[in-house]
């Protein structure tokens, strides 16, 4: 099998610009910066509480759950990793996702072994339409939509959803990393069908809104009888004391982590003028990231923008795979990082 190819990693004292991985360009709130300095040795003595108990009554504060809704991971892609081990096996219980979308999906359906079903997204000028009834006659045990997706940065609409939600039998998962920058109120549009199917779990992180990608910490809501399911499948103590911890001060500190969505919010609609200025087809986004078509359409100008800006230390992301191969996904990040990788993008054209 091919195993995913994470974005590349320079050390942090490179001076590089990373913007390849989707990260937050602001680091955590100062009070989990606070909570750190005040882990103690007990904590780290004992294992941890292996439902992550505290962290989950944050959550389920947070949005009017019940906390028993509420399951930690070790980041999302553990979430992911368990559903898959669960629910999906060869020949008979596949996975579904459309088209393009999260790489990893592909490479855990390829760890279980378990037969995919990949269909492709409808392109409607820079519209991404869902293939809803494509994806309901796969009869899938998992079906994937990552919303806002990846690369693509659309958000899948409310209705489709539903329409997933219900005619699926197997298990509809949300995939919504980037949930926090789709605008006011987003995250708790999909809770709706959480409580209303037994089949459906929302997944979220704190790798992207909250600035914690390096603490591994995301969450997943669905209905009880679904969440046996999965910590049976689970490490016992998959999620660390201290990423507990921090992150029950990154769930309760919601102003500091929309006040940094906001800036985000308002950088990205500047780098994606900027780019159009310079000629690029820059596709709607609801995320951190643009999804971008350099001026000239072809893989080579593409490459050799990755490329030249990797040459001057600003790492992007270059997918070579059919479909992405003419474009490049640059995440957002603080405005003077995006003008000093516009200026270097113009004179590289
Ligand atoms: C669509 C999507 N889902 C999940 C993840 C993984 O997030 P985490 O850091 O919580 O594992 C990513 C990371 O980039 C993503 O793009």
């Amino acid at each position: 099998m091919e195993g995913y190819a994470p974005g590349e990693w320079p050390a942090l004292d490179s001076g590089v610009l990373k913007l390849n991985s989707n990260e937050n360009p602001y680091p955590p709130s100062p009070k989990v910066l606070a909570a750190l300095s005040e882990i103690s040795g007990e904590l780290l003595r004992r294992y941890p509480n292996p439902r992550g108990q505290s962290f989950c009554q944050v959550v389920s504060d947070l949005f009017g759950i019940p906390a028993d809704w509420v399951i930690a991971g070790n980041g999302s892609d553990d979430l992911l990793t368990l559903l898959v081990r669960a629910c999906a096996d060869p020949n008979r219980r596949s996975l579904a996702y459309p088209m393009p979308t999260y790489v990893l999906y592909r490479t855990l359906a390829a760890m279980q072994p378990a037969d995919i079903v990949e269909v492709e997204y409808e392109q409607n000028g820079t519209d991404w339409v869902l293939p809803v009834e494509k994806l309901l006659a796969t009869n899938a045990a998992v079906t994937l939509i990552a919303t806002p997706n990846s690369p693509t940065g659309h958000r899948v609409s409310r209705l489709d959803l539903r329409q997933l939600a219900e005619g699926l039998s197997g298990v509809l998962v949300i995939d919504e990393a980037y949930v926090d920058f789709a605008g006011v109120d987003a995250d708790k549009a999909s809770l709706e069908l959480v409580r209303a199917f037994d089949n459906v779990i929302v997944l979220r992180t704190l790798s992207k809104g909250y600035g914690l990608a390096g603490l591994r910490l995301g969450f997943g809501i669905a209905q009880p009888g679904l969440l046996t399911g999965l910590l049976k499948v689970k490490d016992s103590y998959n999620v660390d004391a201290i990423a507990l911890k921090l992150g029950e001060a990154a769930i309760a500190d919601q102003p500091y982590k929309n006040a940094c969505v906001k800036k985000i919010i308002a950088a990205r609609e500047q780098l994606s003028t900027d780019l159009q200025g310079l000629g690029f087809k820059v596709w709607p986004s609801q995320t951190n990231f643009l999804l971008v078509q350099p001026p000239q359409e072809n893989k080579e100008t593409a490459k050799s923008l990755y490329q030249g800006l990797r040459d001057v230390g600003i790492m992007i992301r270059y997918f070579a795979q059919p479909g992405l191969d003419k474009k490049l996904r640059i995440t957002v990040g603080t405005s003077a990082q995006n003008t000093r990788m516009v200026t270097e993008i113009a004179k590289l054209l």
